[in-house]
């Protein structure tokens, strides 16, 4: 039973009732895994009001049948980009790139110049800043890395996010705190923006996909980045997608958290602890 009309607090505009925006909450947790207390009222209204509008509906319970009907269903996608927090940098929580550079780039030059194809994923790569801080790691290391079978996948629920990680192009605000060397070494500038040299654009790939739905594919990473994503999920899902991770990776490979998540120790061995804690490895055997 609707219980309170829009107009009725601080918000003025779109008119919504409480069972809308937990309509919304409700598709949100069960599309995309988000826990309801990451779905506020206020982050809910605001940022779907203006698909609302956008979409020239007069009220929430009107645009609401709309994406749970058939012919709704890019606009469903749509509300899910506007809901999705997409928050990311290059070299963000640069630890990660450090370990990776002096553990895991030695072992994977090894492989590749063995000819053993190396696979690395960045699971929730947002605008695409995660995905080519790893390609530049690599490439900084191992330039012959595009001659041998090296390639970054890199995926996320949000299309918006992934149409501009493929186009490579980042605001200077972007770019302005990595160091004069990797700016000049790895972007070049084009109209009041810099773009990814095409060297590292070459070994990266980018993909809509939803964790939480089928993976279609059943690659052996030697490293996943799985950062800052399953802080919006509820256990369940966490552990769900944890412990696919872990049998997407291959003996002996590496995963990487955001700095508040910690994976069941029972799936994964802890590859350090102090100055690296959210790098896991898993068992060589
Ligand atoms: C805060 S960003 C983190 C980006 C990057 N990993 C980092 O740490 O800088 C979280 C990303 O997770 C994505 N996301 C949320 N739910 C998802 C899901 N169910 N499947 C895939 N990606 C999801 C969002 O669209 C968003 O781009």
């Amino acid at each position: 039973m609707r219980h309170s009309v829009g107009f009725d607090d601080e918000f003025s505009d779109v008119p919504y009732c409480q069972d809308d925006i937990r309509n919304i909450q409700d598709i949100v947790c069960e599309k995309c895994g988000y826990s309801r207390d990451r779905l506020s009222k206020t982050l809910v209204y605001s940022r779907v009001s203006r698909r609302v509008r956008f979409c020239n509906f007069l009220d929430f319970s009107t645009y609401i049948k709309f994406v749970t009907s058939p012919t709704g269903v890019d606009e469903l996608d749509r509300m899910i980009d506007a809901l999705t927090t997409n928050v990311t940098g290059f070299f963000r929580e640069n630890h990660h790139f450090k370990h990776m550079n002096r553990v895991v780039v030695p072992e994977l030059i090894s492989r590749a110049r063995r000819g053993v194809p190396v696979r690395i994923w960045s699971s929730a790569c947002s605008s695409g800043e995660e995905a080519y801080s790893i390609a530049i790691t690599i490439l900084s290391a191992f330039p012959e890395a595009h001659s041998c079978d090296v390639k970054v996948l890199a995926t996320d629920i949000n299309t918006e996010m992934i149409d501009i990680a493929k186009t490579g192009m980042y605001s200077r605000y972007k770019v302005e705190k990595l160091s004069d060397d990797t700016r000049r070494r790895w972007f070049f500038p084009i109209n009041e923006h810099f773009s990814v040299v095409k060297q590292v654009k070459d070994i990266v790939s980018f993909r809509r996909l939803n964790l939480l739905s089928n993976w279609p594919f059943s690659r052996d990473f030697l490293v996943i980045f799985c950062r800052n994503v399953t802080i919006y999920f509820d256990e369940d899902r966490k552990n769900f997608v944890w412990s696919r991770l872990f049998s997407c990776l291959s003996p002996g490979g590496y995963l990487y958290l955001g700095h508040s998540e910690k994976i069941p120790e029972h799936l994964l061995i802890a590859a350090r602890s102090d100055s690296c804690p959210t790098t896991y490895r898993k068992s060589v055997k």
